[in-house]
């Protein structure tokens, strides 16, 4: 579904991804881990072309980018849905109007269909109840769940997820991961950037850990958690396990 060949990226000259290979198959969960700075966020992006590599080319469902082709750029972001940490939803508009926009705009449904769909994917993210609320009527929580309604409507073979729960207070983290991990359930490929290690052990297949632009380990939870082999990985978890 996935596959990133050799991908570099540099910021002023600086590489700050130094060669990644990287295969997501369809179905699959994939979570990337590593510290701060570590360049995980400008991976994913790669991925939606929101970012464009120095080097190297990105597939997404059979699709691939040129850095200078605006127009296989747009094919490749089709392909995904990105949720971000923050949420950037129309604030004029309820939470039902913010799913529906991008059908109607992007997709050219037709108002009473894109409600329908609209509804069935606010029920999916257990927001029926506040379908007429405008998001700074929300919770954090419920605006992340509204964020990825509006995603899912595009209906792409992919969502990406950059750290989904990090700007949340702790009590509303627990609904964000169970929509989540319903997606995971339905068999939903996804790219999950996260701190949440107790959900990211839960939730996927295959946990990369990107340490200063390269993958340094790569496996299952299992492995990745209860047998890392680098001593960058091992101190990694030993930073988290003190915190
Ligand atoms: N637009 C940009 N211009 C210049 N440098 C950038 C840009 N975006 C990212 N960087 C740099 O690239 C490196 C990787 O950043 P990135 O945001 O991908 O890290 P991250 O692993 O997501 O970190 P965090 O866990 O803090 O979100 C950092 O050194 C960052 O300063
Ligand atoms: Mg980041």
């Amino acid at each position: 579904m996935i596959e990133l060949k050799n991908i570099k990226k540099s910021f002023d000259n600086q590489e700050v991804i130094k060669g990644i290979d990287l295969t997501v198959d369809k179905g699959e969960v994939v979570t990337l881990i590593g510290r701060s700075g570590s360049g995980k966020t400008t991976l994913l992006r790669m991925m939606n072309a929101l970012e464009l590599p120095t080097d190297g080319i990105v597939y997404v469902n059979g699709s691939s980018y040129q850095n200078d082709d605006k127009k296989s750029q747009i094919t490749v972001r089709k392909q995904s849905g990105m949720v971000f940490q923050s949420y950037n939803l129309f604030p004029h508009k309820t939470a039902l109007e913010n799913v529906m926009e991008g059908l109607i705009t992007v997709k050219k449904v037709k108002k009473p269909e894109a409600e329908k769909q609209a509804l069935i994917l606010l029920e999916k993210v257990g927001l029926t109840a506040v379908k007429d609320q405008r998001p700074n009527a929300l919770s954090g929580g419920q605006q992340q769940r509204v964020a990825i309604a509006r995603a899912l409507a595009m209906n792409p073979k992919v969502m990406l997820f950059d750290e989904p729960t990090s700007a949340l207070d702790p009590e509303l983290v627990n609904d964000v991961l169970r929509v989540i991990k319903d997606l995971a359930n339905e068999g939903m490929t996804m790219v999950i950037v996260t701190h949440e290690m107790r959900f990211a052990r839960e939730v996927s297949n295959k946990i990369v850990f990107i340490h200063d632009g390269v993958i340094a380990e790569q496996g299952s939870p299992e492995k990745i958690f209860n047998h890392p082999e680098t001593t960058e990985l091992q101190k990694f978890l030993n930073i988290l396990n003190e915190v």
